[in-house]
């Protein structure tokens, strides 16, 4: 298990900022080393040494329950040191900057920084700023890259070839960082991506990324493979974007009178938080014959460490050819 089988190679960044411009086989490539984890997950022991005398500092400037834990469960299962920072109690809260912040971390020669900012964009201007790898937790509405890995190494999984699937993203695509990544991802590999969502929750343009656009659930959802609800996120909305949350569920959230237009045997998805019964039907969420929800949460357990072997050993490379 502790041998990796592949060249290192195959990914060809220092960071992970974004699915936006990865290759078929550089997704590939992270989605098999994500599958060699996951049995390992499920063993007792679960402690390697790959990344051992690594460092790794979990910076998340925004609330995080699934990605923060699951970072710090996956550095800790491939035996690095890790810090997990806590913004509120940091120098950040006497105004220091995200770029000065970055500065006296990167002082401490940390191997990986991994990072969620409110604001899109602010991942990518720390990594320019630092020597270590860096790994996108969540960046504003631009993109959440390991969500988007995980998602797909659920759905290959339990469907086998992406580019054979037809996958509804549903809901509040506008301030979705999950939805922009899922849509890289997904278009990358091939696979029929329809958006469904009103209109006012949908961004300008946004055919141009290679998706179908629907604003009837009915409609969109027939013959799907995978139906991925989004969080409605009322933090990053200034104004109203529909009337009340009971309309919002009678037209967009989903329940098993509208799952009726999709495959028989497609899957519900979620990222999580959930708000239940405002994007989805609390039964249909909890309906473990179709819900991959939770399955979902232990895929990105094995991302992660997919993610940070891959990386952390690149840099490791990298910091021998530079030792003198
Ligand atoms: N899906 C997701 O990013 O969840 P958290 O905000 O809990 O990390």
């Amino acid at each position: 298990m502790t041998e990796n089988s592949y060249d290192i190679p195959s990914y060809l960044h220092r960071d992970l900022l974004g699915i936006e411009g990865l290759t078929p086989p550089e997704i590939s490539y992270l989605l098999d080393r994500s599958e060699s984890f996951i049995e390992h997950n499920r063993q007792a022991d679960k402690k390697l040494d790959i990344l051992h005398g690594r460092t790794v500092i979990n910076l998340f400037f925004e609330n995080s329950t699934r990605t923060s834990t699951s970072f710090e469960l996956a550095a800790l299962r491939l035996g690095a040191d890790v810090i997990n920072m806590a913004v509120a109690q940091s120098s950040v809260r006497k105004g220091e900057t995200l770029i000065d912040t970055a500065m006296t971390l990167n002082a401490m020669h940390p191997d990986i920084l991994v990072v969620r900012h409110s604001e899109s964009g602010a991942v990518k201007l720390l990594a320019e700023k630092v020597k270590c790898a860096v790994i996108s937790g969540g960046d504003g509405s631009h993109e959440h890259p390991t969500q988007a890995l995980l998602d797909a190494l659920t759905i290959r999984r339990r469907r086998g070839d992406l580019s054979a699937l037809t996958v509804a993203i549903c809901g509040d695509v506008l301030h979705s960082r999950v939805a922009r990544s899922n849509i890289h991802l997904l278009n990358t590999m091939g696979a029929r991506v329809r958006l469904i969502a009103p209109r006012t929750l949908l961004p300008s343009k946004i055919e141009a990324m290679g998706v179908e656009v629907f604003h009837d659930m009915v409609e969109g959802l027939k013959d799907c493979d995978i139906v991925m609800m989004l969080r409605l996120q009322k933090e990053r909305m200034a104004a109203n974007f529909f009337p009340s949350a009971r309309e919002y569920f009678h037209f967009f959230g989903l329940t098993y009178e509208k799952l009726a237009m999709t495959k028989p045997d497609a899957l519900i998805m979620h990222p999580g938080p959930m708000n239940r019964g405002v994007e989805i039907d609390t039964e249909v969420a909890d309906d473990y014959g179709r819900s991959v929800i939770r399955e979902q949460v232990e895929m990105g357990v094995a991302v992660r460490m997919a993610c940070l072997e891959t990386l952390g050993l690149r840099n490791k490379d990298e910091a021998q050819e530079r030792a003198p």
